[in-house]
């Protein structure tokens, strides 16, 4: 007997609240979310990040009850970025290596705070550190140099696996850090300090808040075509996360995430290892702008979104949205 209309009713299985429960195929939870939080230095409790309403930065000693909170609602990591201060910025990103720099002192302070019960993750890059707002060190010319700016940001990572963190996270797209950055961790005896590898990240429209908030935006000079990737490309895409699985990535992320979803569907079903998407600071805006001009309902909006991550494939999702969203689901 074929499967045709009037045996088969499609709507007989969704005509009730309990049975759309019983066969809905992905369900979100609190566990699947890391919450990106962003960090000043000063005594300043909180400062709202205009570009983002309802995003702040923390200082240190309130990134610590953030990071509570989110133990609370069960989020089990955190993403920290620095707000690094004008006059600690420099060509060289020096401050990077700083040991006791504001992502150092964050991290601790979330350690200190909550101990096993989260996990830190780390941003691997330079833009919150240099002058010019670039990933990495740049020539006369303004070039991004790839192996140059490799050495720093593994010693940057080293840095902070010895405050504590928990998963480095290298974002900055440049070729072969995964590799650098694993050996190192595995010499300096942190062999279970995860990498998550910002795999394919692309040149986007969609982090101009973000830099609002970590202060790089005012700075950029030019963009960064020359290392993040071309958002047209698709099989590039999962030629880096390949190249990066093989270089000793723990998991993969595909950034940003809502116009990505066929990269996180192709990877998923070629790759073995965890695939994250994050949900970027201008596709948070967007929600907020959106729904605040009367394009939806916010929480509607913002959990459908989320759950298409996850039936896309993702194993969980970076989103600034993180708290509102565990919030409903605890619901
Ligand atoms: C820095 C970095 C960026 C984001 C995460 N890490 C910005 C950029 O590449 O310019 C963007 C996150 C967001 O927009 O929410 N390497």
């Amino acid at each position: 007997m074929s499967r045709s209309f009037p045996n088969t009713r499609m709507r007989r299985m969704r005509a009730h609240g309990w049975s759309r429960a019983m066969l809905r195929e992905t369900v979100l939870t609190p566990a699947d979310l890391i919450w990106p939080l962003f960090v000043t230095d000063g005594q300043v409790i909180e400062e709202p990040v205009a570009s983002l309403p309802g995003v702040s930065r923390w200082s240190v000693e309130n990134i610590a009850k953030r990071a509570r909170e989110a133990v609370d609602l069960g989020i089990p990591c955190v993403a920290l970025f620095p707000n690094t201060p004008s006059e600690s910025r420099s060509d060289d990103a020096a401050e990077a290596l700083n040991p006791d720099n504001l992502m150092c002192r964050a991290i601790k302070a979330v350690k200190d705070a909550c101990g096993e019960d989260i996990g830190v993750l780390t941003d691997v890059a330079l833009d919150p550190y240099t002058s010019h707002g670039q990933d990495g060190l740049i020539d006369e010319s303004g070039y991004v140099l790839n192996d140059d700016t490799v050495a720093v940001l593994v010693d940057q990572a080293i840095v902070q696996a010895e405050a504590g963190a928990d998963i480095v996270a290298p974002s900055d797209m440049m070729d072969g850090r995964v590799m650098a950055i694993r050996m190192a961790l595995e010499m300096g005896g942190h062999h279970n300090t995860q990498i998550m590898a910002y795999a394919a990240k692309f040149a986007s429209a969609f982090y101009g808040p973000f830099r609002d908030a970590v202060g790089s935006g005012d700075r950029l000079k030019g963009d960064k075509t020359t290392y993040q990737m071309d958002p047209a490309n698709g099989d590039e895409a999962l030629a880096e996360i390949a190249l990066d699985i093989a270089e000793g990535a723990d998991s993969v992320m595909v950034k940003p995430g809502l116009a990505y979803l066929d990269i996180i569907w192709r990877a998923r079903q070629r790759f073995d290892v965890p695939i994250f998407a994050y949900q970027v600071s201008g596709e948070y805006a967007l929600i907020e702008a959106g729904a605040a001009a009367g394009a939806g309902d916010r929480d509607a909006l913002l959990m459908e979104k989320l759950v298409a991550f996850k039936r896309a494939g993702s194993a969980g999702i970076l989103t600034y949205h993180a708290p509102v969203a565990a919030r409903l689901l605890s619901r």
